[in-house]
């Protein structure tokens, strides 16, 4: 088996987060060199929190530091309605341990510096704290092999008619990494809407394995609320899974090259990621987007996975 390609994952636990750390921590493809927590879902005390007690429920020792409790400008708008006050839907966990020392966008800048091997990005939040970490030493990104974003949507946002909420939330620290030179890669609410957290789906995983772990992931999932906008039925889209899934699977995945542009703007389409998929500009591919995901076959990797945790 080839080395464990080692990783930053960038979250703001939330219920989708949730699994999506899961799911890395379980994964021998994967060396988790850090967690790193941002505001987004709920406030950065609690993404924290989560980030740690979720951590621990894996029984990995993956440090987690604590990051930007804001965006680069403003405010984080929360998503209490989808995640809970609580940020995973209520579900209570034991508490993990402390956080490491330091901040994030100081350990990822730590981390880049003295890496043997260039490091993967992975981006589930707003991506304040990766940008923070590049733009504040650049010639850092010589040393990220390359940043794997849940990020964007070439339609409709979920957080705003023309923005989703990962993107909205930062929007400038999106375009810091887009302009970063290192390949960007998008799970965006397009892909992610292939993969619906249906209750069949749900009760698919429940019945994978016995372990702890497995089963706050299954309750932690069933609190979210259905979400049938797209079409796909009574369940939630498992965003951010998808793209820890892309890492270790990307079989299971289409993707095309193409630019994407931020809109920064004050006006109503603030966070929009201009993408353009059939090249109808001639700006330069700048990001990869997924495009379709396997749904089935990921689901059965996400089962198989967290029931491998204690
Ligand atoms: C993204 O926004 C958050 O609410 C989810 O955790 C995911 O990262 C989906 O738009
Ligand atoms: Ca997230």
């Amino acid at each position: 088996m080839p080395a464990p390609t080692p990783i930053i994952l960038d979250c703001d636990p939330g219920t989708d987060d949730a699994l999506a750390l899961l799911l890395a921590l379980a994964s021998p493809e994967l060396d988790v060199l850090a967690v790193t927590a941002a505001g987004g879902n709920v406030g950065l005390e609690l993404t924290l929190r989560n980030a740690l007690a979720l951590t621990a429920l894996a029984g990995s020792r993956a440090p987690v530091y604590s990051g930007a409790d804001r965006p680069l400008l403003g405010a984080f708008v929360n998503a209490p309605r989808v995640h809970g006050v609580d940020g995973l839907g209520g579900i209570a966990l034991p508490s993990g341990g402390s956080p490491a020392p330091g901040i994030a966008s100081d350990a990822i800048r730590a981390i880049l510096r003295s890496a043997q091997r260039p490091v993967t990005l992975v981006g589930i939040a707003p991506a304040t704290n990766l940008a923070l970490a590049l733009a504040s030493e650049p010639k850092l990104a010589g040393n990220v092999e390359r940043i794997v974003l849940m990020s964007g949507a070439w339609g409709e946002g979920n957080a705003t008619p023309a923005a989703e909420f990962n993107a909205l939330n930062d929007p400038e620290a999106l375009e810091i990494l887009l302009a970063s030179g290192r390949p960007v890669e998008l799970a965006t609410l397009e892909l992610t809407a292939q993969a619906q957290a249906t209750p069949e789906r749900i009760a698919a995983l429940r019945a994978a394995g016995t372990g702890r772990s497995l089963k706050t992931a299954c309750d932690i999932q069933a609190s979210v609320p259905s979400s049938p906008r797209r079409g796909h039925g009574a369940g939630a889209p498992l965003h951010d899974p998808c793209a820890i899934a892309y890492l270790i699977r990307p079989d299971l995945f289409t993707t095309r090259a193409c630019s994407v542009r931020m809109d920064l703007g004050p006006g109503p389409s603030r966070g929009r990621t201009v993408i353009d998929r059939w090249d109808s500009t001639s700006a330069p591919h700048n990001a990869t987007v997924l495009e379709t995901i396997n749904a089935d076959a990921f689901f059965a990797l996400l089962g198989e996975r967290l029931a491998r945790l204690p």
